[in-house]
């Protein structure tokens, strides 16, 4: 990739069945971490990495995200006649000016590699990131999205794809590559399958929720039949950019993953938000010594 990263797409489609009844009336992706909707640490991160345009692609339940970005006149002119400048701020600061957001639908739940072609006439010819927000990934420098950017820019690869280490008994819940070693972060994919048994699975260096990938991506998405739990999956249709010759990147980044996709992960990226505030993680501490 040698343009920069400008659009970011976000999966925002699905159910959030692990959160239910919560997830009834509120997306996943707006229960907080703290005080910030999951959603607004992904975003973050996008801004992060450079991009100005970010595509949610969503469904009529996810209506919350979209009035989470936009402006919030009444509560903005409260804030503003009471003097609560900082509030005022963090309101208006969930998207920064520059940032445009767009929403497209994604009418059936047909799969990740669905959800991500849905966002092409948006995305259009040019690389573009994704982020599955359920993975907060936390760190105190550059956020993951823009090492990958950066990472793809510098190797002129296609596309760069975040992974982790998982236990053996876990593959079948994540994409597995087949890397050879670049250095200690970087690896090129030699091939890529989604949710193989732990007996059929190539390793266990699995991929988290990041992606940079190239505008091609959506030729080879038309071109997927459904895989994995008969969904249209966008490990199938990397699979295929490999099998072109395309130079594809897995990546192992700097911050620490959660999977807020379930309740553990989320308790314990709340619980790891609060111990970076010195008055929460007296809390944290003070509720552990004491249970
Ligand atoms: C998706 C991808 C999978 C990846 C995972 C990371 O799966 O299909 O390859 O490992 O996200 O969170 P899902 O969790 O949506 O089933």
């Amino acid at each position: 990739m040698s343009k920069p990263l400008r659009k970011v797409v976000f999966p925002v489609a699905g159910l959030g069945t692990r959160f239910l009844p919560a997830t009834k009336v509120v997306a996943k992706e707006m229960l907080p971490v703290l005080d910030r909707p999951l959603i607004q640490y992904a975003v973050d991160e996008a801004v992060d990495a450079g991009a100005d345009t970010l595509v949610f692609v969503t469904n009529r339940y996810k209506h919350a995200i979209a009035d989470y970005f936009d402006k919030a006149y009444e509560l903005e002119a409260k804030l503003q006649e009471k003097g609560k400048s900082d509030l005022l701020a963090m309101v208006q600061g969930t998207l920064p000016k520059h940032v445009r957001a767009i929403f497209v639908t994604q009418p059936e739940a047909l799969g990740l590699g669905h959800a991500v072609l849905c966002a092409r006439p948006v995305v259009g010819d040019e690389p573009f990131g994704v982020i599955l927000p359920d993975d907060l990934i936390w760190n105190t420098g550059r956020g993951a999205l823009g090492q990958m950017a950066d990472l793809s820019r510098a190797q002129g690869a296609a596309g760069v794809i975040a992974v982790e280490e998982v236990p053996h008994d876990e593959t079948d819940k994540y994409g597995i590559v087949a890397a050879t070693p670049v250095d200690e972060r970087s690896a090129v994919i030699r091939h890529m399958v989604e949710k193989p048994k732990p007996a059929d699975a190539p390793s266990n260096l699995a991929v988290v929720g990041r992606y940079v990938l190239p505008g091609r991506i959506f030729e080879l998405l038309e071109r997927t039949t459904p895989g994995a739990g008969g969904e249209i999956q966008l490990t199938d249709a990397i699979e295929a950019l490999l099998k072109e010759q395309g130079k594809v990147l897995a990546y192992r980044f700097q911050g620490t993953r959660f999977d807020c996709g379930n309740k553990a992960g989320l308790v314990r990226a709340t619980m790891h938000m609060a111990m970076q505030d010195p008055k929460l993680a007296a809390v944290v501490r003070e509720f552990a010594a004491s249970h």
